[in-house]
């Protein structure tokens, strides 16, 4: 498939779809910001607020941690999987050797943001519309994932490198108990952010003919 250049007719098209391209995962980060952190509190604010949700239900709760209440949640992952580790469930030497100096990587950064879903919030809406019931747990969380996405290329845009993790259910007790949040609250991802200290890696893609059609398009 070959694309032709194509003309936007607004400039801000082309910046936007060049920081979707240059947006990666850098596990390689440093707890220094190139902007304020008023400045990342606006990029998450305003990703809570203007990110849509299914119905409007608006789902998605964030929290954003920086230094040392961003270390916390690496503090907590790490005891997490050491008592993992006690308890014979994890390898002492694949801890020692592979998972600890990853989460004092992700320890090292500048901040967390914490990506949670209320799902309690839906009941009175999935009684409302009983036909779609099933349909609102999953809207809830491709919601909260849109959000993911909206932070991650903001902070990327800003100088930022970042990378997405998963550790619920391991550490949701101790993240709801350290700050205070609502049970109600379910952890889905952190997302990791600092200065690159070293460069995305290599990254291959499948062939877009094989992912995407288009059909009735004018020359
Ligand atoms: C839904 C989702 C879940 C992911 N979970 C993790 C994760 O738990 N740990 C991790 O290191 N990277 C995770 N990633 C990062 C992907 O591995 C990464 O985005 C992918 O390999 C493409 O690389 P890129 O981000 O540099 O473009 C996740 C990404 C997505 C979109």
């Amino acid at each position: 498939m070959t694309f032709t250049k194509s003309e936007f007719k607004n400039p801000a098209t082309t910046t936007l779809l060049e920081l979707v391209k240059s947006r990666r995962t850098y596990y390689g980060l440093k707890a220094e910001s190139p902007i304020s952190d008023n400045a990342i509190e606006r990029i998450v604010q305003d990703s809570v607020l203007h990110v849509p949700s299914s119905f409007n239900t608006q789902t998605s709760r964030v929290v954003l941690l920086l230094k040392e209440e961003h270390e916390k949640v690496w503090d907590i992952a790490i005891s997490a999987m050491e008592g993992l580790v006690a308890a014979g469930h994890v390898p002492k030497e694949q801890f020692e050797t592979a998972t600890k100096p990853k989460l004092n990587a992700f320890r090292a950064a500048y901040g967390t943001v914490l990506f949670f879903v209320d799902y309690e919030s839906l009941a009175p809406i999935k009684e409302k519309f009983a036909i779609y019931a099933d349909k609102f747990d999953p809207f809830a969380l491709e919601s909260n994932a849109m959000s993911q996405y909206l932070v991650w290329l903001a902070l990327e845009s800003e100088g930022f490198g970042a990378n997405l993790q998963h550790y619920s259910p391991l550490i949701d007790e101790q993240i709801t108990k350290t700050w205070n949040l609502p049970a109600s609250w379910k952890l889905d991802a952190q997302l990791v952010f600092g200065a690159p200290t070293s460069d995305a890696g290599e990254k291959t893609f499948a062939p877009v003919e094989d992912r995407f059609k288009v059909f009735g398009k004018s020359a």
